[in-house]
């Protein structure tokens, strides 16, 4: 008689060898996984060909597209709404704090630090300068004075430095610090979309899928203070075409914004730095809560993209 009569009978005496996991929270995720795979295999009534199929998309992932400078789980991760739902799980945020998003596979460690209003996109030529500037406060509206800025961008040709090999070094990166009143002013060119790196497998399942590679116009940033939760974000141009359909489903009401254009010399701070018109300004505050631990945040921070800096950029 066979022991297994049915892929039912399977499923369960799976979720029995599992149940003996001796750590809670393993067990937990081992069974819930177990319930799921099983479920979803049974569902879709999965032929031998997928299987095989499926394997040797994620043999040929990690072989060939996982390295110090790409990593295409993430993306995997990214374009299947895995790494929106996980951020959003793990970030609840209180009402009035910036909201986060991704952070994507391109930041670097240690971008130059500059002055308040400190360009970015020194050797960005096309670009219509912009200026992005507002203050970091605390939820009760107070300025958190010395607070660090971590922002990354897009050139406008729709590619950050590490994937242009006409670009040397660092370009479209910088630290900022805020001043006693906490404020930020960043120099640098409107954002413009661009495509998500598409020349490996997730680049074939979006086709497959009839989907888009485009991410909508952003600035990315992290904000960080001693005593707050740091906060990964972006911000992203409200007259964007892609806004309602991110490759990484990555854009929260909250973090879109009016790019303002000025086609006359009508703004004080441009004129301090001698940016001549047609420029954009944009305002925008973020909003950081106490950390739980005093302390504890900016290290928090440092450690995190530390450890994400292994996905660095592609
Ligand atoms: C980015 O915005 O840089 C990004 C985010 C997720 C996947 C790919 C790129
Ligand atoms: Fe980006």
């Amino acid at each position: 008689m066979p022991r297994h009569k049915s892929e039912d009978d399977i499923t369960a005496e799976v979720l029995e060898r599992f149940a003996q996991t001796p750590q809670p929270r393993l067990r937990e995720i081992m069974l819930s996984l177990i319930r799921h795979l099983h479920a979803f295999v049974k569902e879709v009534n999965l032929t031998e060909a997928e299987w095989f199929q499926a394997i040797a998309i994620l043999t040929e992932t990690g072989r060939l597209w996982c390295s110090d400078k790409r990593q295409e789980f993430i993306l995997f991760s990214d374009t299947l709404g895995v790494s929106m739902v996980v951020d959003l799980l793990n970030h609840r945020k209180p009402e009035g704090a910036t909201e986060s998003t991704v952070f994507g596979p391109f930041h670097r460690l240690g971008a130059p630090e500059m002055p308040a209003g400190g360009n970015i996109a020194d050797r960005d030529t096309t670009g219509v300068p912009t200026l992005v500037g507002g203050r970091v406060l605390d939820l009760d509206g107070r300025p958190i004075a010395g607070a660090l800025l971590d922002v990354w961008q897009a050139q406008s040709n729709g590619l950050y430095d590490s994937q242009d090999a006409q670009v040397e070094g660092m370009h479209m990166r910088g630290r900022f610090r805020t001043d006693a009143e906490g404020r930020y002013l960043v120099r640098t060119v409107r954002p413009v979309h661009y495509p998500i790196p598409a020349d490996g497998p997730v680049g074939r399942m979006l086709r497959a899928t009839g989907r888009h590679p485009w991410r909508p116009a952003h600035i990315h940033f992290v904000v960080s203070a001693e005593g707050y939760e740091p906060v990964t974000t972006h911000i992203f141009d409200r007259a964007d075409d892609y806004l309602n359909s991110d490759a990484v489903f990555a854009v929260k009401e909250s973090l879109i914004c009016d790019f303002v254009r000025h086609d006359a010399a009508d703004d004080a701070e441009a004129a301090r730095l001698g940016i001549a018109p047609p420029f954009y300004t944009v305002r925008f505050d973020f909003r950081l809560k106490k950390a739980a631990k005093a302390g504890a945040s900016v290290l928090e921070a440092q450690q995190r993209l530390a450890a994400l800096g292994t996905q660095a950029a592609q």
